[in-house]
This record gives C-alpha cells, sequence and structure tokens, in this order.
C-alpha cells in the first residue's frame, strides 16, 4: 500500500500551507500523475496540479517528489516506497497546491532572446542551410524541455532573484552555437554578466536532476570560457570576432 503525501496551500483561500496524505489504490506502473488524478477523480477535487502531454515532452508536471525533482508523468509510484511526499517546485511563487507561478522562471529565459537571429537574409529556397556537422554543435542542447526541474534546484537561483539560471544559460549556449545565428556577440554581452554565467558557483544540481540528461552545468562551463574570452577581446576592441 502506497500513500501520497502532498503539499496543499491555497494563498487566495485562506488554506493555510500543509501536507494531506491519500492512500492509494495498488495499480501496477501507476505514476506519480496518475496518482494525482486519481486522487483528483476520487477523493478530492480540489487538488491542483499542472500537466499536459503526458508523456515527458512538454514538462509542465516537474515537481519535487521524495527529495527529488521529476516529471510526475515520468515517475512510478512503486520504486519510490510506501510513503511519497509531493512537493511544488522550490522559489517560484505557489498559485496553489503544485501549481507554481512560472512567471519568474520564463522572464529569465526571454532575457537571452531565445530565438534564432539570422545572419543573413535566408535564400531563395527560404530555409537556413545547417550541416549535420553545425547541427551535432547543438545536439542534446536543443532537448531541454524548460520543465524548471533545474531552476528549482539551483540554490544560486534561490538567492539571486536575477540570476539568469541554468535553463536560459543553457539555451544561451545552444544559439551561441548555431552555425545560422547571428547574434554571438550579443548573447555573449547578455551572459558574461555578474547575474550570468559569472554567478553559477558550479553546484551541478541542475546536471543531476535534469530528467532529459542535459548537462546545464557543463552548457555554462563552456559559456563561461567563451565569455571570458568575450570580455578580453571588448577590452581591447575587437568584440565583434567573437564566436
Ligand atoms: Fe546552479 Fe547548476 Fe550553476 S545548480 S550554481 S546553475 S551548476
Amino acid at each position: 500500500m502506497a500513500y501520497l503525501k502532498i503539499f496543499r496551500y491555497d494563498p487566495s483561500g485562506g488554506v493555510e500551507p500543509h501536507f494531506q496524505r491519500y492512500e492509494l489504490p495498488p495499480e501496477k506502473g501507476m505514476t506519480i500523475l496518475e496518482a494525482l488524478f486519481w486522487i483528483l477523480e476520487n477523493e478530492d477535487s480540489s487538488l491542483a496540479f499542472r500537466c499536459s502531454c503526458r508523456e515527458a515532452v512538454c514538462g509542465s508536471c516537474a515537481v519535487h517528489i521524495n527529495g527529488e525533482y521529476r516529471l510526475a508523468c515520468k515517475t512510478q509510484v512503486d520504486p519510490l516506497g510506501e510513503e511519497i511526499t509531493v512537493r511544488p517546485l522550490t522559489h517560484l511563487p505557489i498559485l496553489k497546491d503544485l501549481v507554481v507561478d512560472m512567471k519568474p522562471f520564463f522572464d529569465q529565459y526571454e532575457k537571452i532572446k531565445p530565438y534564432l537571429i539570422p545572419r543573413e537574409e535566408p535564400p531563395e529556397s527560404k530555409e537556413h542551410y545547417q550541416s549535420v556537422k553545425d547541427r551535432k554543435k547543438i545536439d542534446s542542447l536543443v532537448d531541454c524541455i524548460l520543465c524548471g526541474a533545474c531552476y528549482g534546484s539551483c540554490p544560486v537561483a534561490m538567492g539571486d532573484p536575477d540570476y539568469l539560471g541554468p535553463h536560459a544559460l543553457l539555451k544561451a549556449l545552444r544559439f551561441v552555437q548555431d552555425s545560422r545565428d547571428g547574434a554571438k556577440t550579443e548573447r555573449l554581452a547578455m551572459v558574461a554578466t555578474e547575474h550570468g554565467v559569472f554567478r553559477c558557483h558550479t553546484i551541478f544540481n541542475c546536471q543531476k536532476v535534469c530528467p532529459k540528461d542535459l548537462d546545464p552545468t557543463g552548457a555554462i562551463a563552456k559559456l563561461k570560457m567563451k565569455s571570458v574570452g568575450f570580455k578580453i577581446k571588448s577590452m581591447f576592441g575587437f568584440a565583434r570576432s567573437a564566436g
């Protein structure tokens, strides 16, 4: 028999923060997301949680389960033992129960201009050609699903609300390394700041929790090296050649 101990809080409805315990039916292969749905449908229709794709693609069901940030849809109940504690992502404002306000997370993401700024007009075919070799340079970096697990696990993001965060920095590297992008210098200037790559203390939590097995810590280290090069070049007045 397994139990879910779920964090409950409704700032608008006068419900103080507390944990509520629910017994789950024995069901082989049940995921935490399925368990939350079971509770919603059979025990407590007021329970709030977020989800969408149910197959580890959209990233919206990231929560804190038994001390680790995970996707609820990708985590099975059985291996977690008899009592499983589920909390919302940390250092993001709680809207209700397991639902947090992702605005601070996406505000940081927006700062790195997470879209291609082409170096030239598209050719007649209207496609920006990229060789297989160049595409390999952004392999894995394009796989981030923006679930927020890395951000929730990073103590630096907790202490510095202006820190860009591992998600934004990993995506920044994705565009810096994209052969079709023409804004490398601008992007390095965005991240080579005290709230950018130089704020990261290489704590590795972000790498440990990523449900897609990406390496934000490694991406930030790479971006740090490029940023140092950029800083040196800009000091001597030839930043335009940064890349
Ligand atoms: Fe935070 Fe990851 Fe750096 S946990 S401090 S962004 S290595």
